[in-house]
């Protein structure tokens, strides 16, 4: 995680943030804080990285890298950002996971190729498969590069579309609960993409579109809690079918920049 100490909305890289929002800072290291002993509470230990002054998205430490654990051993694929500030996120974070003996696995990934780390790729529970989207962020040239790579370590890459730009990434429209049942926000996906996803899960739990567009979808599911940003009794239904307790936490200045719970972190193996 980072700390948001230099977090604000400076221009509009998503529908969710206005150049003339300001942020309250000391609220939102309040938030932040509360997010981490909510991890913390269900049984997370937290690491974090060195916020770097003018980097303003830098909290959102789901981004930057795709992280992973397979034949060999730890491992990251760098992501390359749309927008040239959180391009310059990218290179930190390398160096973090660089240095605490991660591989680094460079795409290479050329000027029109873009991969928004778990912004758009999103493991299935058991490590059998990725989903990875593009649509937005990514670009479907880069989960091609992506899927390359992960044709060698031999982890399938499953490809989705996403057509709702409020759901530009795709944590804001799929949340594995378990390896079961997923939580979707259907109206985000093109058809062909919807049949190949429910494909995938035994229990598809639908999100409603005002749901998925207060980030009810972007939540961190861990030791049987959901961390969710907003709670509806529909939600609390399927949480319930699915053994897991919700534990609501305000992200409301960080939601003025489009993200929520499950940006501000990488779960790592
Ligand atoms: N302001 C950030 C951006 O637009 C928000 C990123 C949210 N992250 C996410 N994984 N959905 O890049």
């Amino acid at each position: 995680m980072c700390p948001p100490t230099h977090f604000d909305v400076v221009d509009q890289k998503n529908p969710y943030m206005s150049a003339n929002e300001s942020v309250d800072h000391p609220k939102a290291m309040q938030q932040w804080q509360a997010f981490c002993s909510a991890l913390e509470q269900a049984g997370c230990e937290i690491e974090t990285i060195a916020p770097v002054p003018g980097l303003e998205d830098m909290v959102f430490a789901a981004n930057q890298a795709f992280v992973g654990h397979a034949k060999v051993g730890k491992f990251i694929v760098p992501g390359r950002m749309v927008f040239a500030s959180r391009q310059r996120e990218v290179p930190y974070y390398i160096d973090w996971f660089r240095q605490r003996g991660f591989t680094i696995l460079d795409l290479g990934l050329s000027e029109d190729e873009y991969l928004e780390g778990h912004g758009d790729l999103l493991w299935h529970p058991d490590g059998s498969r990725v989903y990875a989207a593009h649509g937005f962020r990514s670009t479907k040239s880069g989960i091609d590069s992506f899927r390359e790579a992960m044709a060698k370590l031999e982890i399938p890459v499953v490809e989705l579309r996403l057509v709702d730009r409020f759901c530009y990434h795709l944590d804001t429209c799929l949340c594995p609960l378990n390896n079961e049942a997923v939580l979707i926000f259907p109206g985000a996906y093109d058809p062909a993409s919807l049949v190949i996803l429910r494909g995938f899960w035994k229990r598809v739990h639908e999100l409603t579109c005002e749901e998925a567009h207060k980030f009810m979808g972007n939540g961190i599911v861990c030791n049987g809690r959901y961390l969710t940003p907003y709670l509806t009794p529909h939600l609390e239904t399927i949480l319930a079918q699915e053994g897991l307790t919700p534990v609501v936490l305000d992200t409301s200045e960080f939601e003025k920049s489009g993200g929520s719970l499950f940006c501000m972190k990488a779960f790592l193996p």
